[in-house]
């Protein structure tokens, strides 16, 4: 057919060499994706299954992440979601249903207990918390409607590490399934699924992008019929990743073992020094013996990574600690972690009557790229700094 140039603008004729070859998965952004004939169109979400047939369900970057992903995991198949809480909505919705009751630990990650307070009871679920340390009394806390539990461990901040398999071993028993954050390994250092864990998730955000410029989660379940329930609710969801933001988690998981060895090395010299000084109560890193549940880590884990919290002695007040945060160069002050520049961020939990635990002496730090003798002389200048009242 003769084209006027301004079809061809949509139906070109142009060509190009073909044979291109790049180490890199391309980017591949579309809503739109072909059927070859009418009968074949289906507004299917499971690509594995029925081909592409939205944008929305994923394009070959987001699906090639997904399989990488799961890969690491170990799992059934994986689904990726445009951040890390996007992925423990997901996991949520799709799991529990009005009546079901969830239990969180004490020390989850601050908008997952957000969720349930403020979101899942409103449509009927009963949401409740226990100790993170808690392990196989764990059944004492679920009751005959407890349908999910949640992991994440090391907890958020506190850094408590759980004993998942005899929480796994409880729930199972009980007919419950255990979701799990495993953020803070990289979905690496702890093999959840193979711990008996039903569906993981992971913030990309972190550790996989790496570089503190892209929002990206991950859904993994080790068995079909939870991967099932997961993507039936993600269609309706509407939570597609962009392909861009996947292309960057797919390079930045080509670097991950080097940054993670390397941040491994430099958290632990910086940890065991800060355990020296005296401005110092306790170091809150799996690693060391400080840590609650330091023993379970050194049975399940297969490293540490960059993340810890430490508790100022009891002698140092808010504005104290403030100033010890405020008074650090190198390390910058923010919300995320698993990037390569260093950050410190205090909390306060005497504001929270359940975990007064540490008042507001605690600040988590995450460990990036620098030098460690850089970082440890820039925490030592804020410590001598702060500590004079
Ligand atoms: C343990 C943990 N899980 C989940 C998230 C949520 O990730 P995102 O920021 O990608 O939504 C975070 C973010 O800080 C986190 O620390």
């Amino acid at each position: 057919m003769e084209k006027h140039w301004k079809t061809k603008l949509i139906h070109s004729d142009a060509k190009i060499p073909e044979g291109f070859r790049s180490l890199n998965t391309p980017v591949y952004r579309a809503s739109t994706t072909l059927f070859s004939d009418a009968a074949a169109v289906t507004d299917a979400w499971d690509q594995y299954e029925s081909g592409y047939t939205y944008g929305l369900y994923g394009t070959p970057t987001t699906l090639e992440l997904a399989a990488r992903i799961c890969e690491l995991e170990h799992g059934y198949r994986t689904i990726i979601t445009p951040g890390g809480q996007s992925a423990i909505s997901l996991i949520n919705l799709a799991l529990l249903r009005a009546g079901d009751h969830v239990l969180l630990p004490e020390s989850v990650y601050g908008p997952n207990r957000k969720l349930g307070n403020d979101v899942l009871r409103r449509f009927g679920v009963e949401v409740s918390y226990y100790e993170p340390t808690i392990g196989s009394q764990i059944a004492n806390a679920m009751q005959p409607n407890t349908r999910v539990i949640w992991c994440e461990s090391p907890g958020s901040i506190t850094m408590e590490v759980q004993d998942v398999p005899a929480i796994v071993e409880a729930a199972h028993a009980a007919g419950a399934l255990v979701a799990m954050d495993n953020t803070w390994s990289a979905g690496v250092y702890f093999d959840a699924l193979a711990h008996g864990v039903d569906v993981t998730m992971q913030a990309l955000t972190k550790y996989v992008g790496g570089h503190s410029d892209v929002l990206l989660g991950s859904v993994t379940a080790r068995e079909k019929e939870v991967y099932q329930r997961l993507g039936a609710t993600q269609q309706v969801l509407g939570c597609a990743a962009s392909p861009d933001d996947c292309s960057l988690a797919l390079r930045g998981m080509k670097t991950l073992a080097v940054r993670l060895e390397k941040v491994e090395q430099s958290a632990l010299t910086i940890a065991r020094w800060l355990a020296t000084r005296s401005e110092i109560e306790s170091i809150l890193h799996p690693a060391l013996d400080s840590c609650p549940g330091h023993e379970l880590w050194k049975r399940d884990f297969l490293g540490s990574t960059g993340v810890f919290s430490i508790v100022l002695r009891d002698s140092f007040s808010k504005q104290q600690v403030h100033r010890f945060v405020n008074s650090l160069e190198l390390f910058r002050i923010g919300y995320s972690w698993g990037g390569v520049t260093s950050l410190a961020v205090a909390y306060d939990f005497g504001r929270f009557k359940k975990r007064a635990l540490y008042q507001h002496r605690i600040v988590r730090l995450n460990i990036g790229l620098e030098t460690p003798e850089d970082l440890m002389a820039d925490l030592k200048a804020a410590l001598i700094l702060s500590s004079q009242s």
